[in-house]
């Protein structure tokens, strides 16, 4: 009983480029980046830089595939694009337009999702601290609360009760996750392997404690648990950890219909999904052609999900799916425009200065291991020189790539960074008062801002100065009238 929104899918038309990064970024005739059908050179001459470029046909390209790679294996399947890493309102009409579900975390992220007009009962609030406000708006409008703490129970039915109104809730697991005791991933999430992020994170309730939740929700009458929970700690590449995860959350399920005699309807595998390229993006550039397509992770997580049922003898539950980067990764470029290049011959070392920072483009900020593939969108293919660093404009060493070897570049040039639809936007932060760049979507040969570039009046705008300061600066002459 999958999505119906699916039959009615708008055509996709995929342009041709000479070389292509993804189906709608590429090399054009002219040896520019194009995002489908508008050059780079001229969006960023038109809007400035640092510019943020996406393309609405990949957001359903990229959509569609995620969404069928599990349908086809599975019976009910719903896909939560995980709001969280590309917050944009146009996005999210997107994801509404094509069926998708929404994960949100936090009462911001629900109420972008429900101000496009989406159906609060395809979304989930996810989130370890929901507050009372946060809650109403869930209840009210017919939005799944993962639980992730014992006192939310309280909150929720309380707010039901006053309400009037049954909520749907789910219960987030703290799995053991015992054969990834010796898988690692990413430094980005902590120090310890897959296993041990998982028991040291705040997210979850361990197993006893999920049995109490639900011996409580059972004697609350407007409440109606659905389902269970978990994401993975993420930026691991390989399929087969997220079957260990899904056979523990069946596992998980029986447990429970045998102790509480709830079952769940569903099972909430959450986000944590690599996407890959070519060109390598990703921690230490491991996300290359190895990564798991689509199809092998839902090959590898519905065999899991099925074989484990069959053995507890539990109905198959439904799947939902939250994909953040996976989707949107590939989605968007980040362009910044080369200013002052700098060299030291003796020293074998070169500097190329953007407009955009690390800051601009989250993981080479908080990583200097993290990869993205970046290219000289005027001139693509020209001849790769001697490495460089590309720095941006912060009092930080702000390096967005560190020793890549690039085409020679001089001050007007531009380069591109690719594989920044997730991450990138909601997570930029300010220093140096920098501004925060625009976003501007494309639509086939056309171009719609849909994030306007921050004005020096919205930073300056929140500073406040207390009197007795302003006095001691300007003090007044009082001796006179
Ligand atoms: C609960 C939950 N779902 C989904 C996601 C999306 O993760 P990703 O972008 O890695 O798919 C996250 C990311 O932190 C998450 O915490």
């Amino acid at each position: 009983m999958n999505d119906t929104s699916q039959k009615t899918r708008s055509t996709l038309a995929y342009p041709k480029f000479r070389k292509h990064f993804t189906e709608f970024i590429g090399i054009g005739a002219n040896d520019h980046l194009w995002v489908d059908g508008c050059d780079t050179v001229e969006l960023a001459e038109r809007y400035g830089t640092p510019l943020y470029v996406t393309s609405e046909s990949q957001f359903r390209h990229n959509y569609r595939g995620f969404y069928d790679a599990f349908a086809k294996l599975y019976p009910q399947v719903q896909v939560l694009f995980a709001n969280k890493c590309n917050n944009s309102l146009a996005v999210r009409h997107i994801m509404n337009q094509e069926g998708a579900g929404g994960d949100a975390f936090g009462v911001n992220e629900m109420y972008f999702a429900l101000l496009t007009g989406m159906d609060g009962r395809k979304l989930v609030l996810n989130g370890s601290n929901k507050d009372a406000a946060e809650i109403e708006m869930a209840v009210r409008n017919r939005v799944c609360v993962n639980i992730d703490a014992m006192d939310e129970l309280d909150i929720i039915a309380a707010t039901a009760e006053r309400l009037g109104i049954d909520a749907e809730v789910g219960v987030r697991l703290k799995l053991d996750l015992k054969p990834l005791e010796n898988r690692f991933a990413t430094e980005l999430h902590g120090p310890g392997s897959l296993a041990e992020q998982g028991r040291d994170h705040k997210w979850g309730m361990p197993y006893a404690q999920t049995v109490e939740l639900i011996k409580k929700i059972q004697k609350i009458k407007r409440l109606h648990p659905v389902e269970v929970s978990y994401h993975l700690s993420r930026m691991d590449n390989k399929a087969d950890d997220f079957a260990v995860m899904a056979r523990e959350m069946v596992q998980w399920v029986a447990k429970l219909r045998d102790d509480t005699s709830w079952t769940a309807s569903w099972i909430d595998l959450g986000g944590g999904w690599a996407t890959g390229r070519p060109e390598k993006t990703g921690p230490d550039g491991a996300d290359d052609d190895s990564t798991p397509s689509y199809d092998e992770y839902a090959e590898a997580v519905c065999t899991a999900i099925k074989d484990e049922c069959k053995k507890l003898n539990l109905k198959l539950p439904g799947i939902k799916i939250e994909p953040g980067r996976a989707v949107a990764a590939k989605c968007g470029i980040l362009i910044g425009r080369v200013g002052a290049v700098k060299e030291w011959p003796e020293r074998k070392k070169k500097w190329v200065n953007l407009d955009a920072s690390a800051t601009n483009h989250l993981f080479p900020a908080a990583s200097q291991h993290w990869y993205y593939h970046a290219v000289v969108a005027n001139k693509v293919s020209a001849p790769l020189a001697d490495p460089v660093d590309i720095v941006g404009p912060l009092c930080t060493p702000d390096i967005l790539a560190s020793q890549r070897a690039m085409p020679k570049m001089v001050r007007g040039d531009l380069v591109a960074f690719l594989d920044a639809g997730s991450y990138a936007e909601p997570r930029v932060s300010s220093f140096n008062a920098q501004l925060k760049p625009a976003t501007v979507m494309v639509s086939g040969g056309s171009a719609f801002v849909t994030t306007e570039r921050e004005r020096l009046s919205d930073v300056l705008g929140r500073y406040r100065v207390p009197s007795h300061l302003i006095e001691a600066s300007f003090g007044r002459d009082t001796s006179i009238g």
